[in-house]
């Protein structure tokens, strides 16, 4: 959607910090620094380094206006069919609203299952689950560990046999659960993962009826594959697969660290929504955020996006992310069906940024491509274990924090006697005091409204993937092909030879003596 005020931003461009002006100018600017920082209780978000002058914010949030991103929040909140593919709401934020009767009943059957299993002695749970029915619980799970106080949770997501298998070598049959996690309960690797499990528990003779579950929006198609409905924990149609932690998809989070805390985690999330109902836009975090990935990617052409947690819990929160934005935002065409001419979601990349900045940085740094960089930690250091000697956990944090700094300030002044780092290369800083349920569940909502937003932005429909379907069709008729249930005409010339290759080697393995 190429917005009036989209054309007066183009032509601003010749104020950007790299024409003239510069980012230690812009960073001395109090009135500046005033304005591109946001706060969420203890949660800081500082957009100071980020290469726009007040000017151009000014012009963005003119965007954000006739782009009605706030109009179509509020519709998206009130349970709008705001998936016009799918004609569908887009449900996640009422599964964290305590007044919303969706968010109560979620809690009360992911409760009660909880109890159930652990009086069954359960130690251990197998999650079986991909993208988006495993990316956010397992990322959550992983980032909690130090609030870990029920069975160990163990996600497998490929049809990859050795991870199914390297989890099930380790684990006791008669003291482990399954989850079957799907929202359409027709996805392949999901539904041969449950085979092989379930093939394991046979031969162990174990009775799975209490201890196997199937949560997804299709309980139908669970029943047909043996479920009955006490096995079921069924989810609504409206909760999207990447916006699905909220719901009984994070029911493994809810065995890990108990109903308290993920009472908490909503509550964290909630707190996000709160605020994008009550801050003028112009103090609207997620919008602002939102508004810096559309001037990064839409008018600079930065095409992608690195994103670094400065906490090594947060390790999987890049996948989660991947997913959310790419999976969202990755698309040509607009929710009218109009194909865009403009570049939208960027390439959403990162890992913690601890080893990040030791692995990908010398391309942040010095390559022709700028790279906007996304730093985000808490302040304080969440320890699992209490009696690690404070005086080094204590040092060690701070220069974990100090790294962050010195990288995003690095990258935004460079170095004056050296023309390798020009300086100019911008980031968004994040902090908050301490990692726990409620604060990663304000991190969760905050950038899944972003993403939500930048898809406002552009003009998109944030909530249908249609672009995943033609290789999974295709996966299929090459499966057809190779059990020849189907003739070869649809396969390229090297696949059909890497398909001989393929069946030779399964024949000599069966044919092995
Ligand atoms: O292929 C992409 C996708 O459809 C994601 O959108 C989804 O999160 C994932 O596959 C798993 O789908 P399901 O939860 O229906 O098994």
């Amino acid at each position: 959607m190429a917005w009036p005020a989209y054309q007066k931003l183009l032509s601003s461009l010749s104020d950007t910090p790299s024409h003239g002006v510069t980012m230690g100018d812009l960073l001395e600017d109090r009135d500046r620094s005033e304005r591109l920082q946001f706060a969420i209780d203890d949660m800081q978000i500082d957009l100071t380094r980020q290469t726009v002058t007040q000017d151009q914010l000014h012009m963005l949030l003119q965007v954000a206006k006739e782009a009605e991103v706030m109009q179509k929040c509020h519709a998206m909140l009130d349970g709008k069919m705001v998936n016009t593919s799918e004609k569908s709401p887009a449900l996640h934020a009422h599964l964290r609203d305590p007044s919303q009767p969706l968010a109560q009943a979620s809690v009360d059957i992911m409760a009660s299952h909880l109890d159930r299993l652990l009086s069954l002695g359960i130690t251990d749970v197998v999650s079986v689950g991909i993208g988006g029915s495993d990316l956010g619980p397992a990322m959550a799970v992983s980032a909690l560990s130090p609030y870990q106080q029920g069975p160990e949770i163990h996600f497998v997501s490929t049809i990859d046999p050795s991870q199914m298998g390297d989890c099930l070598a380790m684990l006791d049959p008669s003291t482990t659960a399954m989850l079957v996690i799907s929202k359409s309960f027709t996805t392949p690797e999901t539904l041969a993962n449950m085979t092989m499990a379930m093939r394991w528990f046979d031969d162990a003779d174990i009775d799975t009826s209490d201890r196997v579950l199937a949560i997804t929006a299709n309980p139908k198609k669970a029943k047909e594959l043996g479920f009955v409905d006490d096995a079921i924990l069924p989810f609504d149609q409206g909760i999207g697969g990447r916006y699905s932690v909220w719901s009984v998809v994070g029911f493994g989070l809810m065995l890990a660290i108990g109903r308290a805390g993920f009472r908490a985690m909503l509550a964290g999330g909630h707190a996000v929504d709160e605020h994008v109902l009550s801050a003028p836009l112009y103090q609207n975090a997620p919008v602002n955020l939102a508004l810096m990935r559309y001037w990064n990617v839409s008018v600079l052409g930065r095409q992608a996006e690195a994103f670094c947690p400065y906490d090594q819990r947060l390790d999987k929160l890049d996948a989660w992310l991947q997913q959310l934005e790419m999976e969202s935002n990755g698309k040509s065409m607009d929710a009218s069906g109009n194909r865009v001419d403009y570049f939208t979601a960027p390439v959403m990349f990162g890992m913690a940024g601890g080893n990040g900045q030791h692995s990908f940085f010398q391309h942040i740094h010095q390559s022709a491509m700028v790279t906007p960089v996304t730093f985000l930690a808490p302040l304080r250091p969440l320890m699992s274990d209490a009696n690690m000697a404070a005086d080094l956990v204590a040092d060690h944090h701070d220069q974990l924090i100090l790294n962050m700094l010195a990288q995003a300030d690095a990258l935004a002044l460079g170095d004056a006697n050296d023309p390798g780092f020009s300086g100019g290369r911008p980031s968004t800083v994040i902090t908050w005091l301490q990692l726990s349920p409620y604060t990663l569940g304000r991190v969760l909502a905050l950038f899944e409204y972003v993403t939500t937003m930048s898809g406002s932005l552009w003009g998109l429909n944030s909530f249908d993937q249609p672009g995943v379907e033609l290789g999974k069709i295709r996966a299929k008729n090459y499966l057809d092909i190779y059990k020849g249930k189907a003739a070869d005409d649809l396969l390229t010339a090297t696949t059909k030879s890497l398909f001989h290759q393929l069946k030779e080697l399964k024949d000599s393995l069966t044919n092995k003596p």
